[in-house]
């Protein structure tokens, strides 16, 4: 199968773009959507609201075609299981995962299947599931015990699984990191992540590592994560047996890269911590209406870690560093904020009841400002 190197005037996704710094041969097929080269966004706002010099910048993840930054590991995971002749793709997932697995074994012409925390996932991604054509099976449990099945099921001949475990996943993931050192022509000081599973967090310090020893960059940002106060195995240094957050994506209670995000903490001088659903939604509401960026739940996670950086009243036990002068921040906004309409839905979304008349209208309309 061709990739759209191949294909006149067609974007190059990640393989293409970053093709040297990839496990792919001239024999891997490129299953690709041509994804990544995602906006790094600058942020007027919060750069104003940090203030002394900083500059703030958001990498806009649900620019990718399944809307989130799983395409990137993806488009390489199930290039090699092409590759490798797997007639299976298996992952658990809190949705984003198992949509950009559908997607892309839907591509490659590979059959997928997906293991689901039965009633925990958005509608939105769960439809995804569906069209793309993957068997989707809803498991009483959570997303630790799905993830677990899945690794049973990984010794199986001709079952190929694409969750996190898989090391091509990370190593596609990390491209993200060399796109922000392209655009910026250096690293940024900090970089501010929502941490579920632990494996972007991960992927992004070994992309960050990989081009500083290439010399393309002068400096390795701090890595700065946010798990959800219901959902912090990695902040409390323990498994959660029942994790819970509105965030659902990052509802995670033992993380398949845990030690791995660990030394990424640790190495870089950075810090995990935890932001409250209440955090995450304001964050949330906050970028939308002041941005004009519509991020899902656990992407917000990001922004109210910045937030919370500015606050520095933080429980951490290694303490968020305080954000220097003239610091270049990346936060990366990982999925669209259409993924998960519903878990808005109750609270902020009010329409005003309005007649069809224009005088009408208007009056509502002084009213609202
Ligand atoms: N943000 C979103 C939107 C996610 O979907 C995930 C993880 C994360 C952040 C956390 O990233 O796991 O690399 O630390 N979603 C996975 C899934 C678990 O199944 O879609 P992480």
């Amino acid at each position: 199968m061709n990739g759209p190197r191949e294909v006149p005037g067609a974007t190059i996704g990640v393989i293409e773009r970053y093709r040297e710094y990839l496990p792919v041969t001239e024999v891997t097929p490129v299953i690709s959507l041509s994804e990544g080269s995602t906006p790094l966004i600058y942020s007027p706002r919060l750069s104003a609201l940090i203030g002394r010099g900083c500059r703030i910048y958001l990498k806009h993840e649900g620019s990718n075609p399944t809307g989130s930054f799983k395409d990137r590991g993806m488009t390489v995971a199930v290039s090699k299981a092409a590759e490798s002749g797997a007639r299976l793709v298996i992952c658990a997932s809190t949705g984003n995962t198992s949509a950009a697995a559908a997607a892309y074994a839907a591509r490659a012409g590979i059959q997928c299947a997906v293991l689901l925390p039965s009633g925990k996932i958005s509608i939105g991604k769960l439809a995804q599931a569906f069209v793309y054509g993957a068997v989707v099976l809803a498991l009483e449990g959570n997303f630790d015990q799905c993830l677990k099945l899945v690794r049973e099921l990984s010794t199986e001949p001709g079952i190929s699984v694409v969750n996190s475990i898989n090391p091509y996943r990370l190593e596609g993931q990390k491209t993200a990191a060399f796109e922000i050192i392209d655009a910026l022509g250096d690293a940024p000081h900090l970089h501010v992540l929502p941490v579920g599973n632990a494996g972007n967090t991960t992927a992004y310090w070994r992309g960050y590592v990989e081009y500083y020893k290439l010399n393309r960059a002068t400096r390795l940002p701090r890595m700065l994560g946010f798990e959800a106060a219901g959902a912090a195995p990695i902040y409390h240094g323990r498994v959660i047996e029942q994790p819970e957050t509105a965030a659902s994506a990052i509802r995670i209670g033992n993380p398949a890269s845990w030690n791995l995000a660990n030394a990424a903490f640790q190495e870089s001088g950075g810090a995990i911590d935890i932001v409250t659903d209440e955090e995450i939604f304001a964050a949330q509401g906050w970028l939308a209406s002041k941005e004009g960026l519509f991020v899902e739940p656990a992407s917000a996670a990001s922004i109210a870690g910045l937030f919370k950086c500015l606050s520095r009243v933080t429980g951490a036990s290694r303490p968020i560093p305080k954000i220097p002068d003239e610091a270049i921040v990346v936060c990366t906004l990982t999925g669209h904020g259409l993924k998960d309409t519903a878990a808005i839905l109750n609270d902020r979304i009010k329409p005003i009841a309005a007649p069809a008349d224009k005088t009408a209208i208007l009056s509502i309309l002084a009213k609202a400002k």
